[in-house]
């Protein structure tokens, strides 16, 4: 491998949470690998964005059994069989969407289907074994115990190395971790939770609990599928410009429903006006601002072409002012909703709470978090 075309920032690696694994602070997210959701890339455009990551310096892969229905793990097990390499990535993916319409056990988290689903994920990925495992999402209905003793089974017997939570209530995370201090399984090495200027509510109890209970926040959909790149506009109802975010009033995804509101078009306006400032691109300010906030140790990236790419993995040297970071902070600031009003407003905790008195050590979420 050469090192001239190596980025510097992209090659400090980070802890993954209270473990000993090394991540790079910007990790691959290929989720847009495979064009069967009509917005990914095709193989050999995939294949290129994987080699110019890792060629950069990057080692951290993210993808899951049910993006673009297997495809996008078959890209990346075809590419590391025909490259190599695949022993120095951090191949995460993940479980939970079922794949066999009318079989209850082929989805959800419960035993069947989590020694089911990795089977086929190895297989995808021609390798033995997964560097960390993911639940995709909380199903509501399959026991906590049950989550983890199967997962602490996998990693002891060498198929997985460390586990995460993705899309889970906070409360969850915390009883999966204390279950696991208590009992001996495997810590929860990591949570993935959607976390941009646009959507900021794991503020609230995630990222708190992360920071107490020792895992790594790893965000996904950084730029809100592309909308942070400021690259679309607003004519009226409708959204104009090239790529997914265009798309999304015909997908009939509910999950999208959230992102074209009056409060995220402001975001974007002043997300633009601190990137023409700082001569940057409101996609590389938008990284920038997400790799900086508290508990982050790796942002999980998607880019469908290679200039993309390229501008996204220089945006860990994009440097904001700390009056820059205030203005960005207060256009975004989340909903003041109970009870999170009493930990957050001056009032109370410097009034209330203390008589007064300065508090002599916050918890860092604390500090940052957007007062
Ligand atoms: N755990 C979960 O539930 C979950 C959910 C979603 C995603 N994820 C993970 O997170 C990863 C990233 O998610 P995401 O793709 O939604 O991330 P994102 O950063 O919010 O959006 C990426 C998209 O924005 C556009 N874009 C990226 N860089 C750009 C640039 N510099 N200029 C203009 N447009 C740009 C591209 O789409 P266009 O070319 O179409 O505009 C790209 O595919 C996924 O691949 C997946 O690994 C996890």
């Amino acid at each position: 491998m050469t090192t001239t075309n190596r980025i510097d920032t992209l090659a400090r690696y980070h802890l993954l949470g209270r473990t000993g694994l090394r991540v790079s602070p910007l990790c691959l997210g290929t989720m847009t690998f495979g064009t069967e959701w009509g917005w990914g890339s095709p193989r050999e455009t995939a294949h290129r964005l994987l080699a110019r990551y890792l060629e950069a310096g990057g080692n951290f892969i993210d993808t899951a059994d049910g993006y673009t229905g297997g495809t996008s793990e078959q890209l990346i097990g075809e590419y590391f069989a025909q490259h190599g390499g695949r022993d120095r990535a951090v191949i995460a993916t993940k479980f939970t969407v079922n794949t066999s319409p009318g079989d209850p056990n082929a989805g959800g988290n419960g035993r069947k289907n989590i020694h089911r689903a990795l089977e086929g994920s190895l297989r995808r990925l021609k390798t033995d074994y997964v560097d960390l495992y993911w639940l995709h999402a909380w199903d509501g209905i399959t026991p906590v115990e049950e989550v983890m003793h199967t997962l602490t089974g996998l990693v002891r017997e060498g198929k997985v190395r460390y586990i995460g939570l993705s899309d889970v209530p906070a409360w969850y995370y915390a009883r999966a971790q204390t279950l696991a201090e208590r009992d001996g399984l495997e810590r929860v090495a990591a949570l993935q939770l959607e976390y941009s200027l646009v959507e900021r509510n794991i503020e609230r109890e995630h990222i708190p609990a992360a920071l107490a209970l020792g895992s790594a926040v790893t965000p996904w959909s950084p730029l809100a599928s592309g909308l942070l790149s400021g690259k679309y506009t607003r004519d009226g109802a409708q959204v104009k410009g090239e790529g997914r975010v265009s798309l999304i009033p015909s997908l009939g995804n509910p999950g999208f429903d959230k992102l074209l509101t009056e409060r995220n078009w402001t975001i974007v306006d002043t997300l633009r006006e601190v990137a023409t400032e700082l001569d940057r691109s409101p996609a590389q300010v938008a990284l920038a601002w997400v790799t900086r906030r508290p508990g982050v140790a790796s942002t999980i990236i998607g880019a469908t072409r290679m200039e993309q790419l390229e501008a996204n993995l220089h945006a860990l040297d994009v440097r904001i002012t700390e009056a820059q970071t205030q203005r960005l902070d207060a256009v975004s600031r989340p909903d003041r909703v109970h009870p999170y009003i009493f930990f957050e407003d001056a009032f109370f905790t410097e009034g209330m709470f203390t008589g007064g008195t300065k508090v002599r050590a916050e918890p860092e979420w604390f500090r940052s978090s957007a007062r």
